[in-house]
């Protein structure tokens, strides 16, 4: 076969979204993003699903007109299938499985977070096998050995908060909308990092915590606005640097210490927050201090996507890894 067509569709939380692989390379990365949660200060579920039911055919309709494919040149259908909301995954799930029913195509079910990592392999510029990916997003925080573009094992994780968990609740300890990372990642560009210092975790191994930061974080505003109640105001560019800092620091440390212990030269970033440019330079000067090469994915494939979908479907397919009908969305599921 010389060409390989992937339908890639994502809708695991609030983005929904649909693109076209043609033989590893990306032809269109559509994605809708719902803006009906930022009046709640968070994703609400059932307002989730109920908008990937109203996006899901255009959205997949616009990925193949930009893309110039029609739907029956698609040589399989590929899905986050876990993990997420459930009635969200629901959605793309059943839709991907009558699509590959009545197109008469084979389904690709993809767990989300390896498709986080597999967006590494977009464009010319890709890791080599083996490679250690630091996956950071709103619901996870990871270090992933990557062996292969199907065989990856989890290092080391968060036992409590992700990271983007952190950025986005320290953000609204500061009164700032959700999502808030990337507001801090605004903000913090014009502040001063070390201006203001919080609690470092001692978690072993590999692991993350971040819980213990924002509770730092919210006993120093409290005792900061008691002396002004103008502090937050004030200071906001100095508190945002001062925390992306600090989460950065957390970061780093255990990517940094997973290199060493695994002795793998190759080092990658995924998820959504690491479209932060605090943790995007930061990971790069680790890499060239260290004689690492280090790469991240383009700035559109760091959040939900369907593109990291369609490759990681790629893949699979060249490598005959399919579902059969009977696969169904999980809200959690191991790897
Ligand atoms: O991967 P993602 O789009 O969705 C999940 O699978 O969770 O990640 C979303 C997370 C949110 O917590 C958001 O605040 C964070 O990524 N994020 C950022 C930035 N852009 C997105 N955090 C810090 N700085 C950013 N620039
Ligand atoms: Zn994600």
């Amino acid at each position: 076969q010389s060409k390989v067509t992937i339908l890639g569709i994502e809708s695991s939380c609030d983005e929904t979204s649909a693109s076209i692989c043609r033989n590893g390379e990306i032809l269109s990365n559509f994605i809708a993003n719902q803006k009906v949660h930022e009046q709640y200060g968070g994703v609400v579920p059932e307002l989730a699903s109920r908008a990937h039911l109203q996006n899901i055919v255009p959205v997949i309709d616009i990925a193949l007109q930009q893309a110039g494919v029609s739907l029956s040149s698609v040589d399989a259908i590929a899905f986050t299938q876990s993990p997420g909301l459930i009635g969200s995954l629901l959605v793309g799930s059943q839709f991907a499985k009558s699509l590959a029913l009545s197109l008469n195509k084979p389904l690709i079910s993809v767990h989300h977070m390896q498709a986080h990592v597999m967006a590494n392999l977009i464009g010319v510029n890709k890791p080599s096998f083996p490679f250690l990916c630091l996956t950071v997003s709103g619901g996870h925080t990871q270090i992933v050995k990557v062996i292969s573009t199907s065989e990856m094992q989890v290092i080391g994780e968060t036992r409590d908060d992700a990271a983007g968990e952190a950025f986005d609740k320290s953000a609204k300890l500061l009164g700032l909308p959700y999502p808030g990372g990337p507001l801090i990642d605004k903000y913090a560009a014009e502040g001063n990092s070390k201006r203001f210092q919080f609690a470092e975790p001692q978690i072993e191994a590999l692991d993350f915590s971040f819980s213990g930061i924002k509770t730092s974080i919210l006993y120093f505003l409290q005792k900061e606005t008691k002396k002004d109640p103008d502090f937050i105001k004030n200071n906001l560019s100095d508190i945002c640097a001062s925390i992306q800092a600090k989460i950065i620091s957390i970061l780093l440390k255990k990517l940094k210490k997973a290199a060493l212990q695994t002795g793998i030269r190759e080092l990658c970033l995924a998820g959504g927050v690491s479209a932060n440019s605090g943790l995007r330079k930061s990971f790069q000067e680790l890499c060239t201090n260290n004689n690492w090469k280090g790469y991240i994915p383009a700035f559109e494939y760091c959040t939900d996507n369907a593109a990291m979908i369609a490759i990681t479907g790629y893949y699979r397919y060249i490598s005959n890894e399919f579902s059969d009908l009977s696969v169904s969305a999980s809200a959690r599921a191991a790897w």
